[in-house]
C-alpha cells in the first residue's frame, strides 16, 4: 500500500503527465480555466442525494464552480444510498475520469472502492463529510466544516440562553454520516459539564424534514410537557419538528427552545418568525475550495496541501437574524 508521501509524489507525477499527455507541458491555461491547451479535465462528483436544502446549495454551488474553472462535471446523486456512491465511484473509475470528489453519505466502507481509484492513479477529494479509511493516502484531502465544533458550538449556546436547565430531545441525522457523530459527540463533550441539561431522547431523522417532523410528532406523544428544547442536526429537520409543535399546539421558539444546524434561508425565516432560536452555520458554498483544490492536485502541486481544511462557521440566533438574513447566500 503507498505511504501518504508516496501517493503525493504519485499525484505530482500524474499531474506532470497530463500536462505532456496535452502535449504542451510548458504552457499557461489560454483562458480563465483550468484546464491546459486544449485538454478539458473532467471530474467525477459523487453526491450524497437531495436530502437537504443544504445539500442542494452545496450541488449548485460545486457544479457552478467546475462551469467556473471549465472542467467538465460529471454528478453522480447516491439518493441516500452507499451502495449507490460505490457503483458511482467504480463507473468513474472505470471511465477514467481526470479526479474524483467524494462527499461520503457514511463515515466507513470506502476502502476498497477507493483503492480501485488509487490503483488506476486517479486522485480522489473528500468534500464535506469525512472517511475513516485505513490508509489515509486513498484520499489527498478532505475540505469540509469542522461539524464537531459545530456540535460544540449548539451546546454553548444553549447552556448560556437556558441557564444551563433543559430536558433536550436530538433529533439526529442520517445514522453512520461524520456530521452526525461529530455533532453528537461535540454537544454531549460541552453538556457532560452540566449536569442540569439532560438528553431525554435521541433518534435519527436522516437530515429530512419529514423524517424530523415525523419523529418529533412521536416524541411529543411520548415525552409531552417534559420536552423543553430541540437539538436538530441539522436545519431541515427543525424545520419538520416546528410543523410537529405547532400541530401539537405548543409554540416554537417560546414554549419550545430550538437548536439547530445550517444556517439555511428557510432556517432564517423560521428565526425572523420567532419559530426557531439558533442555528449554527455550516457552510455547504464548497465548491470554489474544491475546485482550487482540484487545481493544484492536476497540476502536480499537491505535495503541501494539507490533509484536513477546515471552514469557519458563525452561530446565529434569534436577535441578530433579521439583520443578517438579506445577506445569506444560501
Ligand atoms: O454533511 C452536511 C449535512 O448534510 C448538513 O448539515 C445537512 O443539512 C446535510 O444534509
Amino acid at each position: 500500500m503507498p505511504r501518504s508521501s508516496d501517493s503525493f509524489a504519485l499525484f505530482a507525477l500524474m499531474g506532470l503527465s497530463c500536462l505532456m499527455a496535452s502535449g504542451c507541458a510548458d504552457s499557461k491555461p489560454s483562458d480563465s480555466s483550468n484546464n491546459v491547451g486544449d485538454r478539458k479535465y473532467t471530474i467525477g462528483f459523487v453526491q450524497t442525494g437531495s436530502e437537504s436544502d443544504w445539500r442542494k446549495a452545496h450541488s449548485d454551488s460545486v457544479r457552478q464552480a467546475a462551469e467556473d474553472a471549465g472542467y467538465e462535471l460529471k454528478f453522480a446523486d447516491g439518493q441516500g444510498k452507499q451502495e449507490n456512491q460505490i457503483k458511482a465511484l467504480s463507473s468513474f473509475v472505470a471511465q477514467r475520469v481526470d479526479a474524483i470528489i467524494l462527499s461520503p453519505l457514511v463515515e466507513t466502507g470506502w476502502d476498497n472502492v477507493l483503492e480501485k481509484a488509487a490503483q488506476r492513479n486517479i486522485p480522489v477529494l473528500i468534500l464535506d463529510r469525512q472517511v475513516e479509511v485505513e490508509d489515509e493516502s486513498l484520499f489527498v484531502t478532505y475540505i469540509g466544516a469542522d461539524t464537531y465544533n459545530e456540535g460544540r458550538l449548539a451546546a454553548e449556546w444553549l447552556i448560556k440562553n437556558t441557564d444551563g436547565k433543559a430536558k433536550v430531545v436530538e433529533l439526529q441525522g442520517t445514522p453512520g454520516a461524520s456530521p452526525t457523530l461529530n455533532r453528537y459527540k461535540g454537544f454531549r463533550d460541552v453538556i457532560k459539564d452540566h449536569p442540569s441539561i439532560e438528553i431525554i431522547a435521541s433518534q435519527s431523522g436522516d437530515f429530512r424534514l419529514s423524517k424530523g417532523k415525523e419523529v418529533m410528532e412521536a416524541l411529543l406523544k411520548t415525552h409531552g410537557d417534559d420536552v423543553e428544547v430541540v437539538y436538530a442536526h441539522n436545519d431541515d429537520m427543525a424545520i419538520g419538528a416546528i410543523q410537529a409543535i405547532e400541530d401539537a399546539g405548543k409554540k416554537p421558539g417560546d414554549d419550545i427552545v430550538l437548536v439547530s444546524i445550517d444556517g439555511v434561508k428557510a432556517a432564517f425565516e423560521s428565526m425572523v418568525e420567532g419559530k426557531l432560536n439558533c442555528t449554527v452555520e455550516c457552510n455547504p458554498l464548497q465548491g470554489p475550495m474544491a475546485m482550487e483544490a482540484v487545481a493544484k492536485i492536476l497540476a502536480g502541486e499537491a505535495e503541501d496541501m494539507s490533509k484536513r481544511q477546515m471552514i469557519k462557521d458563525e452561530v446565529y440566533d434569534r436577535s441578530v437574524a433579521k439583520d443578517i438574513i438579506d445577506s445569506r447566500k444560501y
